[in-house]
């Protein structure tokens, strides 16, 4: 066994890399550093050679339009069909009968789809999405479990030129509301119900009141998964069996050009509104090919499974888009790593043989509190590449999944990325990058980040700065979906030509990026972004409540844990059951997601003299730290009680 696995005292400095094996390397795509080299000798002729690997309809005549920064283009004039390129080309390189979606249900019911069958699926019901009106540009919101039906969704619209808008299942239907309402969806796709640890989570019935207030929605398609009951509209609400039933099995993909828009996914940010982050539809699919095919090390023969959500960026990058366009097989599952038993994706990986395994460390860190026994007693000899993303992994939990999944044989790619990025950025290269666990490693050829201080500086090694990226990459984001100057604010602002990642890192003297996570208000919650304005403007809208502060707290399992300090109206009491009250209504107004762990009673919080809440001390009352100098507070007063009655509590 290797020593240094062991040795929690060794800085991450001096940790010599895991190397991947002889045999790993000999298979691998890239072996050596040629990529990067390539890359480095002239970025742009590498990303119009990664475009070589699409099907357009038109070439394109140039790479990269520069000229009205930050609003950059990619692969002007290039015209092309996401659809197209996930399905039609496989089918006609005769891939038509490999399989491209593998699924299996919570309660054991499967789906297989072959390239051919599942172009035939999405042809029925981009026919069946025109027949509906519904045309190029039009936005359609899909709000669904993760069932196969999201993902024929999804493509039928970039077959029509529509533009989806994926709200996560596990969003509330107040925030599905708000999403219809800022993209302005004609069209809302769910499903009567979800399955989630035995029980039927109602949909189509829990949106009830938001589909009714959305006056833009003029059709709601429903696919019937669990039986649960609900009231059809009549003229507005009409089966997805209907649909499908009677609908031509193919349909002429829309030409797009490689600007027009391909999806909206909203995003928490600094302020309560969430962000509409807009991708276009050329630069966003080389990305992501390009991407899965290096990062995964993607083989022919691979059966690979992402656990993310279809509602996150991930689920659209590497569930999805990424996948599809190699060519690869995708499985879905539709329930949770706990249900039946806590033995459920080691189950599942030993019955399809998956070969890649890409997950998030908030789950990670709950197999490893499960305990060995459940993946040990799998046989999950088929894994070959292991992969992380959605939050910094702790390099215990890297060593556990290098060892307890990955039968210390599989590199594993620590993948950073963000929503608006679209593309993985900062990753190893399995066949290549020596790994240090911990480190998401080097930027991937193409991309150039750096770490800079408040100045705009690159920092020296070990010195902890700000993640930036220096250059425009193919999958970026384009702008915020009607509020491009929130876009230049939020993005480019801070440092002028750079895009500002919102993420505080540092590199060692190898070269390698740490990332320390979020520098901004937003959290991370078990690898999903949550603003922590979002949730303060949930609670000040509760009618006991004043004001509210909400911060992360350092969580085990989950990243961080919401804690929120209330301030009650006048002659309002704090009791137990108000807590849950508070808790429930911001489940309610934002998904459970959101909900805070713990919710605190305060007669004031500590302000600046300026006004502004110090959410830093309330982090360090929260995770009992010393608190620095607090004179300059308006009422000094305040932080010690809260301290006191934070300390009983
Ligand atoms: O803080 C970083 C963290 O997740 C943020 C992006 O969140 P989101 O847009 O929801 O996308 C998540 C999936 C791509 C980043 O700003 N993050 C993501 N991946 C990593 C990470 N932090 C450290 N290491 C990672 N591998």
């Amino acid at each position: 066994m290797d020593e240094r696995k062991h040795d929690k005292n060794v800085s991450e400095n001096e940790v010599k890399p895991f190397q991947p094996s002889v045999n790993f390397v000999e298979q691998a795509k890239v072996k050596d550093d040629s990529l990067y080299r390539e890359a480095e000798n002239d970025r742009l002729a590498f990303w119009s050679k990664m475009a070589e690997n699409i099907e357009w309809m038109e070439k394109w005549d140039q790479v990269l339009d520069d000229q009205n920064p930050p609003f950059y283009k990619w692969f002007i004039n290039g015209k092309l069909n996401v659809s197209v390129n996930c399905l039609d080309r496989h089918v006609n390189n005769g891939r038509g009968d490999k399989q491209a979606l593998l699924f299996e249900g919570e309660n054991g019911d499967t789906v297989s789809l072959t390239y051919k069958e599942l172009l035939n699926e999405v042809c029925k019901f981009s026919n069946a999405l025109k027949g509906l009106g519904i045309g190029k540009g039009d936005a359609v919101t899909i709000w669904m479990p993760m069932i196969p039906e999201a993902i024929t969704a999804m493509l039928a619209c970039t077959r029509i030129g529509a533009v989806h808008s994926v709200v996560f299942g596990g969003f509330s239907p107040e925030a599905l509301k708000d999403r219809i309402k800022d993209s302005e969806s004609k069209l809302v796709i769910t499903a009567d119900g979800a399955n989630r640890r035995g029980k039927e989570i109602p949909m189509r019935s829990a949106a009830e009141e938001a589909l009714d207030q959305s006056p833009t929605v003029e059709k709601v398609i429903i696919v019937e998964r669990t039986g649960t009951s609900y009231q059809p509209k009549e003229g507005r609400d009409l089966l997805w069996e209907d649909l499908m039933k009677d609908a031509e099995d193919s349909c002429e993909p829309e030409i797009m050009d490689a600007e027009d828009p391909l999806f909206i996914l909203y995003s928490s940010g600094t302020t309560g509104k969430p962000k509409g982050i807009l991708h276009t539809t050329g630069g966003y699919l080389v990305g992501v090919d390009t991407t899965f095919r290096y990062v995964f090390d993607h083989r022919e023969e691979d059966i690979y499974w992402c656990t993310a959500d279809i509602g996150w960026i991930t689920g659209h990058s590497y569930i999805v888009y990424g996948p599809l366009s190699a060519g690869s097989t995708t499985f879905i599952y539709e329930g949770t790593p706990d249900y039946p038993a806590r033995d459920r994706f080691w189950e599942l990986i030993e019955k399809y043989k998956i070969t890649i395994f890409y997950t998030a460390p908030t789950a990670i860190r709950s197999f490893m509190r499960w305990g060995n026994q459940h993946p040990d007693k799998r046989d999950l000899s088929s894994l070959r590449l292991l992969g992380s993303v959605g939050e910094p992994i702790n390099p215990e939990a890297w060593l556990w999944y290098h060892e307890h999944i990955g039968n210390a044989n599989c590199p594993i790619v620590d993948t950073w990325w963000q929503t608006e990025t679209g593309m993985i950025m900062i990753t190893p290269l399995p066949g290549v990058t020596g790994l240090k666990p911990g480190s998401a490693t080097m930027a991937f050829p193409g991309i150039e980040a750096d770490v800079v201080d408040d100045q705009g500086n690159s920092t020296g090694p070990g010195q902890r700065g700000f993640l930036v990226i220096k250059s425009p990459w193919p999958a970026m984001l384009r702008t915020l979906y009607k509020d491009p100057e929130r876009f230049e604010n939020t993005y480019w602002k801070q440092y002028p030509g750079l895009y500002f990642t919102g993420d505080g890192a540092w590199k060692d003297g190898d070269g390698y990026f740490w990332i320390m996570g979020r520098v901004d208000d937003v959290l991370n919650i078990s690898g999903h972004r949550i603003g922590t304005m979002e949730v303060e403007s949930a609670l000040v809208e509760h009618p006991s409540v004043t004001e509210a502060a909400v911060i992360g707290k350092v969580h085990e399992i989950k990243g961080h844990s919401i804690t929120s300090f209330v301030t009650l109206k006048e002659g309002v009491e704090g009791s137990d059951d108000l807590v849950q009250e508070l808790k429930a209504h911001v489940g309610k107004k934002i998904g459970a997601i959101a909900r805070p762990e713990e919710i605190f009673f305060t007669y004031e919080l500590p302000k600046t003299r300026s006004g502004k809440i110090m959410r830093r001390l309330l982090r360090d009352i929260a995770e009992q730290r010393d608190l620095g100098d607090v004179t300059t507070l308006m009422d000094p007063q305040v932080v010690s009680a809260i301290k006191e009655g934070y300390k009983e509590k």
